[in-house]
């Protein structure tokens, strides 16, 4: 796992097209595209709030194929087509028929058949893109692959900050956790790198520091960031709290044993955070925030982040499949 390779880059650039691309990584984007995608994703929240009926998808289907467990993607991804009048195909590994034993490039070539376009999770870094090259007719989505990218989230995550601090420019972003098998810090961190005047503290235990690829990215890119162990170093002149979750399904046991419990948010650290500031979470979370901080208005994972999830990935659903 160590010396896995995590990110792929050089796919097809967004340049602010997205009708008919594949969504496979972070490094696909520039400020040009994010603007437009954000423009739309305003519209798809007025749709969603107003409850407004909405036909913008209407006669398109999009295969949500999720072969690790998902609430926030899975539910957000099949939510927005439903928003917009479309309709979804709901597969997981136990109910398709690689259950059976059928190979991966047999069951993308049998979706695509059926569909305008594939979403996919899998527990495998670069599996996602491999469906990409697979796929002849249909766009394809990355939900998240292995310990590599989640787009999706970092879209959605950027999002959210921008809504709350709109020059992304002057912010210090502060991850704070497990980072090494951590997938949305790394498409995260790769959004950020748009912003030259962004500073980015990364803490976490040694043991599961940055990816070292990521680390390079931010290094050709002149980004101003630094690693620390001890969070009182940073928490004061936070903007932004990023807080991850030890991933027990990608970390050796023995690993898992040494970091879970071993760091978390709590009410006297959030006291030393400035008064605006947010606190976000990807989530599920499993003990790494404290619940008396749910309700502290800093806190926007389980309210502006998990809503903004939706409405970025409907305007993602509108571009890529109706331009
Ligand atoms: N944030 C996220 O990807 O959550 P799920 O694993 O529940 O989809």
């Amino acid at each position: 796992m160590k010396n896995q390779k995590v990110l792929t880059t050089n796919y097809t650039k967004i340049n602010g097209d997205f009708k008919g691309k594949d969504i496979l990584s972070s490094e696909q984007f520039d400020l040009l595209s994010i603007k437009k995608l954000f423009s739309v994703t305003g519209q798809m929240a007025a749709i969603a709030k107003n409850a407004r009926p909405s036909d913008l998808l209407k006669g398109k289907i999009s295969t949500l194929l999720f072969f690790e467990p998902s609430s926030r993607t899975f539910g957000s991804f099949s939510a927005s087509m439903k928003q917009l009048g479309g309709q979804t195909i709901e597969m997981t590994i136990s109910s398709s028929s690689m259950a059976k034993g059928e190979s991966f490039e047999d069951t993308i070539r049998t979706y695509e058949a059926y569909c305008d376009l594939i979403v996919i999770r899998h527990p495998e870094v670069g599996s996602v893109q491999k469906a990409a090259e697979i796929a002849k007719y249909v766009p394809i989505i990355n939900a998240g692959d292995g310990i590599g990218e989640h787009p999706t989230q970092a879209l959605y995550d950027l999002y959210t900050i921008k809504e709350k601090f709109p020059n992304v420019n002057k912010l210090h972003v502060v991850f704070f956790g497990e980072l090494a098998h951590y997938r949305p810090v790394n498409s995260l961190a790769m959004l950020l790198s748009l912003y030259p005047g962004i500073k980015i503290s990364f803490v976490s235990p040694p043991q599961v520091k940055l990816n070292q690829e990521v680390y390079s990215y931010l290094k050709e890119r002149n980004i101003q960031f630094q690693e620390l162990v001890n969070i009182d170093d940073v928490i004061g002149e936070a903007d932004v709290l990023y807080v991850t979750r030890v991933k027990k399904e990608f970390l050796p046991a023995k690993l898992y044993k040494q970091i879970q419990g071993k760091y978390s948010v709590d009410k006297k650290l959030v006291n030393k955070m400035k008064k605006e500031s947010i606190i976000m979470h990807a989530l599920p979370r499993v003990g790494e925030i404290s619940t008396e901080i749910d309700n502290d208005p800093r806190a926007v994972y389980l309210k502006a982040q998990v809503r903004n999830g939706m409405y970025v990935r409907m305007a993602l659903l509108k571009l890529v499949l109706k331009g």
